[in-house]
């Protein structure tokens, strides 16, 4: 999970990193009164920053600096309601106005490649880095953190020196890297970036922007992260299918689409969209994949019975792809878990089920789905038929 720079700038307070304050606001018509508490100690120079997660923002114009009050409250208006690369802006942070003097680069992050942790810190911050590691990878230092030791007072002092600051400035940043690190470490994140990182006029390194992203497989260790999650954004299916711990993400089409394994879900959203692709397009409808669900290795009844519910709430889905290759969950516990889902369901299921299983007792499997014999499942031999036989039925539901 990504946060909102807000949210990074209070947990790098809460973890010793400096900040300026800075306070979120959802309506232009509070900018005024929290810039002129928020400014008061900075001359009443606040800037107005939109909060959206994408990086940018101050080229897109919603980084706004305001000198008064009133200023800011016509900065706030501006920025809300602004579309950065996609994104609408519902909140603003206005924050202290910095004087500065340097702007810095660094992050930490997980370097899959390398199995191991990378940071990386430059003196040139505030660009964009991307850019600056491809133009000039010798001005971006890159050193590896091993987790089990974080970033202490030594790998902090090799970061710095390499990044190739000066020997006076070094220990003032080497502070704020620790207490980055403890950010990372503490947090369960998975990237923790500032940019910039900056010197003010009065020789103070300041976190002006953070970046913070969150393991979510930690999410057991931290009750407060649920708190993070940004409920205006996600999609009421599966908000709804979180809570019931279903790994499903919505997609766009009108093909349901049930599978155990994430290789497996992903190939059968390729064949069904191959397959409705192939059909093409019949009084305007084509038939695409709806969704994405893995219901993982313990295909209960239970967790059927959730899947089909959560598919047969999406109004677009017209029929539904059930790919199961039977493993540690047999293909007889598969079938009877959809049987009892259809019963649980009862009339509330209606859209029309292509049940394809395969592997561990399969047989068997089959023998109960047959037995049966549901009005809404029709059985299928292979995956590539399977597939044809839903997109079919995703165009003329009623055959
Ligand atoms: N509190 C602040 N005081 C003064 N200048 C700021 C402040 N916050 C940001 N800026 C300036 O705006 C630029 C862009 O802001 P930043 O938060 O990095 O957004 P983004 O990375 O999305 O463009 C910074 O590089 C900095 O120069
Ligand atoms: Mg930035």
């Amino acid at each position: 999970m990504d946060l909102f720079e807000y949210q990074a700038r209070d947990m790098f307070e809460a973890h010793g990193v400096p900040v300026l304050p800075g306070e979120v606001i959802t309506d232009a018509s509070e900018a005024e009164a929290v810039a002129s508490r928020i400014g008061a100690d900075s001359g009443g120079v606040v800037v107005v920053k939109a909060q959206v997660k994408t990086g940018g923002r101050g080229k897109a114009g919603g980084v706004k600096l305001a000198k008064s009050a009133p200023e800011a409250a016509t900065a706030a208006s501006e920025i809300l309601g602004m579309d950065i690369k996609g994104h609408t802006v519902h909140r603003v942070m206005i924050a202290a106005g910095a004087e500065i003097d340097q702007e810095y680069y660094f992050s930490l992050l997980l370097d899959r490649s390398q199995r191991t942790l990378l940071a990386m810190c430059s003196r040139e911050g505030g660009v964009e880095i991307e850019k600056l590691a491809v133009e000039r990878p010798e001005a971006l230092a890159r050193v590896h953190v091993d987790p089990l030791v974080g970033i202490d007072a030594e790998v902090a002092a090799r970061i710095t020196a390499e990044a190739g600051f000066e020997e006076e400035e070094r220990d003032a940043i080497a502070e704020v890297l620790q207490h980055l690190w403890r950010v990372y470490e503490q947090e369960d994140a998975t990237l923790v970036e500032v940019n910039p990182l900056v010197r003010t006029a009065d020789g103070s390194i300041i976190a002006l922007d953070g970046k913070v992203s969150l393991d979510e497989n930690a999410d057991f260790r931290h009750e407060d992260h649920a708190d993070l999650a940004d409920q205006g954004a996600s999609d009421p299916l599966e908000a709804r299918a979180k809570e019931k711990d279903l790994n499903y993400v919505k997609l766009d089409g009108n093909v349901g689409i049930i599978g155990n394994g994430a290789g497996l879900v992903m190939s059968t959203l390729d064949v069904v969209a191959y397959a409705g692709h192939d059909l093409g397009e019949q009084d305007g409808v084509t038939a695409t994949p709806a969704n994405f669900l893995d219901i993982g290795g313990g295909a209960s009844a239970q967790v059927m019975t959730d899947g089909l519910d959560i598919i047969h709430s999406d109004e677009q889905v017209r029929s539904v792809f059930v790919n199961v290759f039977g493993g540690i969950t047999a293909c007889d516990e598969v079938a009877n878990g959809i049987v009892g889902a259809l019963e649980q369901l009862g009339d509330s299921a209606y859209k029309p089920l292509v049940v394809r299983l395969d592997g561990n007792n399969v047989e068997e499997g089959r023998r109960i789905l047959s037995e049966a014999d549901h009005r809404l499942v029709t059985l299928a031999d292979t995956m590539d038929g399977a597939a044809r036989q839903a997109a079919e039925l995703a165009l003329n539901p009623s055959r």
